[in-house]
């Protein structure tokens, strides 16, 4: 497996280009449709853009999450699963790859991440439970909530700072941890949460050194250590770059090195090997015991755990992948080509570059904008309709009401334009960021947003809104005015 990334190409122009060291043989053709037809398909959607349907949508940015690009020796494998109920070889070839990639000798297969946080919530979250974590995701916190616990999130004052040096925004505040077990009491603390690559800060990594340090307060309390890996192969590429012990470092002894620190590792497969599924792993016999009966009642027999076999087959591949740099490292570089050009041309956007996608700062973007009337939605929405681009919201209306119902404002604004996997070609980031700048320089004419249906549970997903006043016309004038006949 060649193991050098396009950082290491360099270009007689001196220009830092993510070379793509990929070929495309499959193609899926793109929509571009005309901006009247964006609007209606908004209109229709409630200005949500989960509620789009891809025929509207051109460059879909919404998630990483099962639309990273497969090899082709995922789908080969595909072709020879074992389709058999119980025992399948599938699952055999599953567990080596755990067992190889993430040095974990357990595994309980689930159909994606969120059932895994279910699985450990049901088992280990009470009333009254409290989760200190680095930082939640939107379904981590709400199985927490939903098994009556709470959660502490302890990341340090440099995490939510817009632009930062830091190389490991998502490291876990170690004082706070120490001051929160003690003020709450170990009884009330079923496990300590660590995110790869904290989401919803901008898809932030942790420090080796620091998991480390967690580790040790984790043990020294007595306290189980749960790592979210669903990011964890670009958390330890982001090691490799910037941390100096790991430098020389391959991705295996990072990623082994991580894994190795957690008493319970689950993930989104879905992310972590671009296929389906997801699955909770542990080298200690009797977490797996406790795990073990919530995988029939939940998932589905102990071999397949809810995920198509196929899947299985293209799961295992994909772990053994994620060692590869040539291939964890491309979606990282063109997040940070991305950044850095639309930084450079003025827009706000989340620094140091993280993974997952390129997140544009929208309470600066939209400083006009109050957070009653998301002004990540907003941007979303206005980006979605000058652009063709579909990204996703990470702001307030990703966030759950209190238990009085009142709105709690997100720490961060963020429009997140997702770059999955060997999905897009430079030209096409390009677009992107042209739109971007463009917007910015009309950011003006964007206006609020306000809920007409908001559901209970995950809103973000389901909700309506519409726009406070005639914003959307008015940018569309000036697209008109600006771009002609351009679609
Ligand atoms: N943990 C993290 C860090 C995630 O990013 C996600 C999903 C999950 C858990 C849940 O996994 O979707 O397979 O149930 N993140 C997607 C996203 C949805 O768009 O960021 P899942």
């Amino acid at each position: 497996m060649s193991n050098s990334s396009s950082v290491n190409i360099k270009f007689a122009s001196g220009e830092h280009i993510p070379l793509e060291l990929h070929k495309v043989r499959i193609v899926q053709k793109l929509h571009l449709v005309p901006i009247e037809r964006r609007l209606q398909a908004l209109e229709e959607g409630g200005y949500n853009t989960f509620q789009l349907g891809t025929l509207d949508v051109f460059l879909d940015m919404l998630t990483d999450s099962g639309t990273n690009a497969m090899s082709d020796n995922q789908l080969a494998a595909m072709m020879r699963a074992d389709d058999a109920y119980a025992g399948s070889q599938s699952f055999v070839r599953l567990q080596t790859a755990v067992e190889e990639v993430l040095g974990q000798k357990f595994l309980l297969p689930v159909h994606q991440g969120r059932a895994a946080e279910n699985i450990l919530g049901r088992a280990y979250v009470k009333k009254g439970s409290l989760v200190p974590m680095n930082y939640h995701f939107t379904t981590a916190l709400a199985h927490i909530t939903e098994n009556g616990g709470t959660i502490a999130e302890l990341l340090y004052p440099e995490a939510y700072k817009i632009n930062s040096e830091h190389p490991f925004k998502g490291n876990m505040n170690l004082e706070l941890l120490e001051e929160t077990i003690q003020k709450t009491g170990v009884e009330r603390i079923p496990y300590i949460r660590m995110e790869a690559s904290t989401n919803l800060i901008g898809g932030q990594p942790f420090s080796i050194q620091n998991l480390r340090d967690v580790k040790a307060i984790a043990e020294k309390y007595g306290i189980m250590l749960v790592l979210d890996a669903s990011l964890l192969g670009e958390n330890a590429y982001l090691v490799k770059q910037r941390e100096e012990e790991f430098k020389q470092k391959s991705m295996a002894e990072i990623i082994l090195a991580m894994t190795a620190l957690a008493d319970v590792t689950y993930f989104s497969a879905r992310k972590l090997s671009s296929s389906r599924g997801g699955g909770i792993c542990t080298n200690n016999e009797k977490v797996y015991k406790q795990l073990e009966p919530l995988i029939p009642l939940f998932e589905g027999f102990l071999t397949y755990g809810g995920i198509s076999v196929r899947e299985v087959e293209a799961m295992a591949v994909g772990l053994y992948e994620t060692l590869d740099e040539t291939m964890i490292s491309q979606s990282p570089e063109f997040i940070k080509y991305f950044v850095t050009d639309a930084k450079s041309k003025g827009v706000p956007m989340i620094t140091p570059p993280g993974v997952l996608g390129a997140h544009v700062d929208a309470m600066d973007f939209c400083s006009h904008i109050p957070q009653n009337k998301y002004p990540a939605g907003a941007l979303a929405a206005a980006f979605f309709l000058i652009s063709g681009i579909r990204g996703m919201e990470r702001g307030s209306v990703s966030n759950q009401r209190d238990e009085e119902g009142n709105e709690t404002y997100a720490d961060m604004e963020l429009l997140r334009l997702a770059v999955p996997r060997r999905v897009f070609t430079l030209s096409q980031i390009k677009y992107a960021i042209d739109r971007l700048v463009w917007l910015h320089k009309n950011r003006e004419l964007i206006g609020g947003l306000k809920f007409i249906y908001e559901p209970p549970v995950l809103r973000f997903f389901m909700g309506k809104l519409a726009p406070t006043s005639d914003w959307p016309q008015k940018l569309i004038a000036k697209f008109k005015e600006d771009f002609g006949d351009s679609l």
